[in-house]
């Protein structure tokens, strides 16, 4: 089979020529025909200065390359997007698409036998994922690491749980200016991802469980040594891999693969976003995705990993006390152990060979669970029909099942506009609703699902409120916040049909979100609701192609030409 230089030839109709001028440019760059005739490993370059959570992306590469060499192929760095949470207007969501074929094409355009992908903030790691998934060339992930914790005052502090946290308290009058400017300073210590259990970490131990990434690779600290050495080894199985062909992802990624990652989803108390791009994953192979299979393993496997949100600890101490083999091992017959790795392994024998750390309170055993319930359920009703999420494991208990009045906001804007207005009418028991804020509606579905507590209930001492909306919120945030209700209410979905006073009844026991009012009633406002403009009026660019393509939640909000 055709390799390296020679892959993938550029059509200028003759191929002797194609190649003869192909070599002739490369050459400019010094290479021998030595390197030249070597398998390509292809390396995605995501570092850049807007994105602080990729700054150890140069050194990775390094160790990558050396890797590759040592196992004599031919390393060759591309760049592609990259995206950082707080630096993509309108959201990073907004552009995981454009990254996932990004990734795709430059990978299937240039000739490599073999893609590394470094990548890590948030939606990074699903889109260059779904990318290789299409293409289908033999490939192996490497997250950038999470962020080691800070400290403030004998306080152990993680981004971006406590960010919310802090933010809080500064809102409710708790803590000065003075004292959140210091604590700014404090909350992302280093390079790397949110060190709590947020989407970036838990993509990481997603796609570590699913086999493409190496054992340890989602918990390794990003500034530890121990994470060159690890970006060394993975560029080492990169160049195996394109000497052999394989494994590919469609080897690698299937049915117990999928399934594997969702138990870990589980299992970690994941982000809710981590079912977003699960489903956007398994949707770009032949297995495809079902809601229904998230919420029976929720019902089945205990939440076993006490990381905030959820928990107590963070990413590094999770590392220390044995990572995602551990857990594993602790799982047990709820995976599928006989599943592959890339690097030859089974997940049984990667979990029989897990670390024991004596002492440790990180990892639970299934006999001494954080919860007994997974970290999600899937709600429905007629508020969802197509189905809606809630990370109870950050939820509080007693308002897992209650009734409440709607308090509406029409979009992002309008909430941000009067959800701190004195004379607002809520009160602690109602229900505060927002729409148009899903993935066609914002658009971008922004992280806009974590509505804040109304100023004055929060000064009244109000810490959490039942929260519904067609958006989706942080995997660092925390509270009773029923998120990606779907259809969204920007393409007609009920929850566009929601009134100020009407009663709502979250019962997630039940999996149950029920609006209150008759289907008659319904259907008459039904016949008054319009979209919001922007979905009427033209638009162009990738803007127009988002619009015109996205899908709901349920699918993986992925373009429906993917
Ligand atoms: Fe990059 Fe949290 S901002 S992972």
């Amino acid at each position: 089979m055709t390799k390296g230089v020679k892959k993938g030839l550029t059509a200028y109709g003759d191929a002797g020529f194609s190649l003869f001028l192909r070599k002739a440019f490369i050459k400019a760059m010094g290479y021998s025909d030595d390197a030249l005739n070597r398998p390509f490993v292809g390396i995605t370059d995501t570092y850049s200065d807007y994105n602080p959570c990729h700054g150890n992306v140069p050194d990775l590469i390094e160790a990558v390359k050396r890797g590759v060499m040592l196992a004599g192929a031919m390393p060759m760095v591309f760049p592609t997007i990259s995206i950082h949470e707080s630096f993509a207007h309108p959201t990073s969501m907004f552009l995981r698409n454009l990254m996932a074929m990004d990734t795709e094409e430059m990978a299937r355009a240039q000739p490599m036998d073999a893609l590394v992908i470094i990548g890590g903030c948030d939606k990074t790691l699903p889109a260059q994922v779904m990318g290789a998934l299409s293409v289908d060339l033999p490939t192996i992930v490497i997250p950038v690491g999470p962020m080691v914790v800070g400290h403030h005052k004998g306080e152990v502090l993680g981004a971006c749980t406590d960010c919310r946290r802090l933010w809080g308290q500064h809102r409710a009058g708790e803590m000065d200016e003075a004292e959140i400017e210091v604590v700014n300073e404090r909350l992302a210590p280093s390079v790397g991802t949110c060190m709590v259990m947020g989407t970036a970490s838990t993509m990481a131990c997603m796609i570590e469980a699913m086999g493409l990434a190496l054992p340890m690779s989602a918990t390794i600290p990003a500034p530890h040594a121990e994470r060159i050495r690890l970006a060394e080894m993975s560029g080492s199985v990169a160049a195996r891999m394109a000497q052999a062909g394989g494994p590919r992802p469609s080897e690698i990624v299937t049915p117990a693969a999928i399934r594997n990652a969702a138990v870990v989803m589980q299992a970690i108390g994941g982000s809710t976003n981590g079912i977003i791009h699960l489903a956007a994953m398994a949707n770009r192979t032949p297995h495809g995705f079902d809601l229904a299979m998230v919420d029976a393993i929720g019902r089945d496997v205990p939440v076993l990993v006490d990381l905030k949100p959820s928990g107590d600890h963070y990413m590094e101490h999770f590392h220390h006390a044995g990572g995602v083999p551990k857990l594993m091992q602790n799982l047990g017959s709820a995976l599928d152990l006989s599943a592959m790795n890339v690097n030859g392994q089974t997940l049984g024998e990667i979990a029989a060979g897990a670390e024991d750390v004596p002492g440790q309170d990180v990892i639970r055993t299934r006999a001494n669970p954080i919860r007994t319930e997974g970290a999600m359920a899937v709600l429905h009703g007629n508020l969802a029909p197509g189905g809606a999420v809630i990370k109870h494991s950050a939820a509080t208990p007693a308002l897992l099942s209650h009734t409440g009045r709607a308090v509406v906001f029409e979009s992002v804007e309008d909430m941000t506009t009067r959800v701190d207005d004195p004379d607002l009418d809520v009160k602690p028991d109602d229900i505060l609703v927002l729409r148009n804020a899903g993935p066609k509606g914002a658009p971008g579905m922004p992280e806009a699902g974590y509505l804040p507590i109304p100023k004055k209930l929060a000064r009244a001492g109000v810490k959490d409120m039942v929260r519904i909306s067609d958006a989706r919120m942080s995997g660092t945030a925390f509270g009773t916040i029923v998120l990606h209700i779907t259809p969204e209410s920007a393409v007609g979905g009920p929850l566009g049909l929601v009134r100020n006073g009407d009663m709502i009844t979250l019962d997630v026991a039940a999996r149950s979100i029920h609006l209150h009012v008759e289907t008659a009633e319904l259907e008459r406002r039904r016949a008054e609701w319009v979209p919001p403009t922007h979905l009427t009026e033209p638009s162009r660019g990738y803007l127009a192609l988002y619009l015109r393509s996205v899908m709901q939640a349920d699918k993986g909000c992925d373009f429906d030409f993917c």
